[in-house]
């Protein structure tokens, strides 16, 4: 979604934010934008499409300074035009302002800024808020620039993160937060701002995050942050302990690909440190629980959005099945909104892979306001959800750029499986049964580097049904979230409708969408309940409907009745819905590809949702 960033030192800051959006680029955009402060005025420019576009323009730019801010914009009020992209400069070009979020009470002040002769060019909430700063100046022209902006903020409802630049202010950056993530990368006699680290890590490792609330004053030597109510702020610096490396393929034609084919290592550092001595069991060094609190769990609550959701899903079906510990599984976007009673003795996990979710942060704050402490699991360290957790499991699955998760998507699975031993253990499972279990687990990197090796074979059955429109996935049990997700990334990628059922509801209702148009792929890898997955398939193949089966290399004779068999090995329940679902990352990445789609950034979609 929306990436911002400034520069203000002793470079050139059109280059650094050019090469910065790049590295904001896998969020989801639709236009990008820069403005510079070159001897004493504004100067805007905009593109549509992708930075690229903006470098172009820039190369012929005539104007440049050693400070400015920059965009990328995923379209919320207005369509995606250059009127419409940021940066926006208020009446007389006194200020410009990149903003993530939205504005709410925008139309309010609006109307208020309209009686007082200003007037707006683009269809946004944002440019309100520069002709807001600028209102402000001019009734008090002696205060600070962060005070402008703060008693600016005091009118504003809904969300931000936003940057200025303000001509009166020639070496200041004015930067705040309220529910969009933003950061101060410290440089010697340079700063830079960003929403995202991935922008600015190859210029520092050293950052503070600021939190909601926070305004900040961004020079070139030094910086000070204080909040909405004039209090400053003891800020901490934080060390980029994650290597970004610079954004690259490395030989594959996308970074989806790229990223399937990482996920024997996502999984093995999802491991790595996490077993014990026994061999029986798991342990997470960040969930801080004890051993009693561990085994005083009467209930467990997930909430997430998307791909994490499904994860959660999942995560129930293992933990109620090994540790016998009811879950319950809520979309964060319905939970923030719904006044769910929980039980007492519910230990709470939000997950996301980006930790920068705003449907799954508001969930965790509501969570929080409700008494309960709410753990974390997510894939980005110093995340907004990395930090407003009272403790948590990171994944280490490496940095994921593709829209559509893969390798963060298993990563969570492997941690999920290691949570419902890790519980069952406290409770009613053996040390033989445990052992069983770690050893599956340990033997995760390796099978999956085997169902790798069915690339090849789904392109062919992607090849062949790539033109179908109609698809429904099916499983049961854990199979179903699993089912879901196989869905969700044909949808996603592929803009094919996918709809996905537990297999024994066909009969009640969607069998009715079956025909010869029709493509289901049933996942059949669980041992139980084989047979009955075998009628619901025969119903279908007497409807003629075409079947995909992903089955696990047992005995079950599938090939008779499909019209396509994946087989994948046979493994513990705890892993084997990770294994399943590889094959249908692979089916939608082939389908998206053969269809023409750009598997990568698919149309419409955001890495991170950061906006309601
Ligand atoms: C995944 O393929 C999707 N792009 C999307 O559903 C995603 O999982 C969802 O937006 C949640 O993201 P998060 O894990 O970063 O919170």
């Amino acid at each position: 979604m929306c990436g911002i960033i400034g520069y203000v030192g002793k470079k050139q800051a059109g280059s650094i934010l050019i090469d910065a959006l790049k590295r904001l680029e896998y969020r989801g955009y639709d236009s990008a934008g820069l403005a510079l402060l070159d001897r004493g005025k504004i100067f805007p420019l905009k593109r549509v499409g992708k930075v690229c576009e903006l470098e172009r323009a820039q190369r012929h730019f005539r104007h440049s300074g050693t400070i400015g801010i920059g965009h990328t914009r995923w379209a919320t009020h207005g369509n995606v035009s250059e009127k419409n992209a940021h940066p926006h400069l208020s009446n007389g070009s006194h200020f410009a302002i990149v903003h993530n979020g939205i504005i709410e009470n925008y139309l309010q002040i609006k109307t208020f800024l309209s009686e007082k002769n200003y007037t707006f060019y683009s269809d946004t909430d944002t440019e309100i808020l520069a002709n807001l700063i600028d209102y402000h100046h001019h009734k008090a022209t002696h205060l600070p620039f962060a005070e402008i902006v703060r008693k600016s903020l005091l009118h504003v409802e809904g969300t931000y993160g936003i940057a200025v630049l303000g001509k009166p202010f020639p070496d200041e950056i004015v930067v705040a937060r309220k529910s969009s993530p933003l950061l101060i990368g410290l440089g010697d006699g340079e700063n830079i701002i960003a929403s995202d680290a991935a922008a600015i890590a190859r210029y520092t490792k050293r950052v503070v995050y600021l939190n909601d609330g926070e305004i900040a004053s961004v020079r070139p030597d030094h910086f000070s942050v204080m909040t909405a109510d004039e209090s400053s702020v003891d800020t901490v610096c934080h060390e980029l302990d994650w290597e970004i490396a610079d954004v690259n393929c490395d030989g594959y034609p996308h970074f989806m690909l790229k990223e399937i084919f990482e996920q024997p290592t996502a999984i093995e550092n999802a491991m790595r440190g996490r077993f014990t001595r026994d061999g029986s069991s798991t342990k997470f060094g960040g969930l801080s629980l004890t051993p009693e609190a561990l085994r005083s769990i009467d209930r467990l609550f997930f909430c997430a959005c998307g791909t994490a959701y499904h994860a959660c899903l999942v995560g129930k079906y293992l933990i109620e099945k090994y540790a016998r510990i009811p879950v319950d599984v809520e979309y964060a976007s319905e939970f923030r909104y719904r006044n769910v009673p929980l039980q007492r003795n519910t230990l709470v996990f939000v997950v996301s892979q980006s930790g920068e979710t705003i449907d799954t942060l508001a969930a965790l704050y509501e969570a929080k306001r409700k008494g309960y402490p709410v753990m974390g699991i997510t894939n980005v360290v110093g995340s907004s959800i990395a930090r407003a957790t009272d403790a948590g499991i990171y994944q280490h699955a490496g940095f994921e750029i593709g829209v559509a998760s893969t390798k963060a998507f298993t990563s969570q699975l492997t941690i999920f499986s290691m949570l419902a031993l890790l519980l069952a253990r406290r409770r009613d499972m053996d040390q033989f049964d445990g052992q069983q279990y770690v050893f599956a687990l340990k033997s995760l990197p390796k099978v999956v580097g085997e169902v790798l090796k069915l690339s090849e074979r789904i392109r062919s059955i992607a090849e062949r049904y790539c033109k179908r429109e109609r698809f429904l996935f099916l499983g049961r049990q854990a199979m179903y979230p699993i089912a879901l997700e196989g869905a969700l990334k044909l949808k996603e990628i592929a803009y094919v409708h996918a709809e996905a059922f537990p297999t024994a509801e066909m009969k009640h209702g969607p069998i009715a969408l079956v025909s010869e148009e029709t493509v289901c792929i049933f996942i059949a890898t669980q041992r139980e309940l084989l047979d009955k997955t075998m009628s619901s398939l025969q119903e279908v193949r007497a409807r003629g409907g075409k079947v995909v089966v992903v089955a696990g290399d047992g005995e079950v004779e599938w090939e008779v009745f499909g019209d396509e068999v994946i087989r994948v090995p046979e493994v513990h329940g705890g892993i084997n819905p990770i294994i399943s679902v590889i094959p249908l990352q692979f089916f939608a990445y082939y389908v998206g590809i053969l269809r023409g789609c750009d598997v990568d950034r698919p149309r419409n979609l955001a890495k991170s949702v950061t906006v309601e």
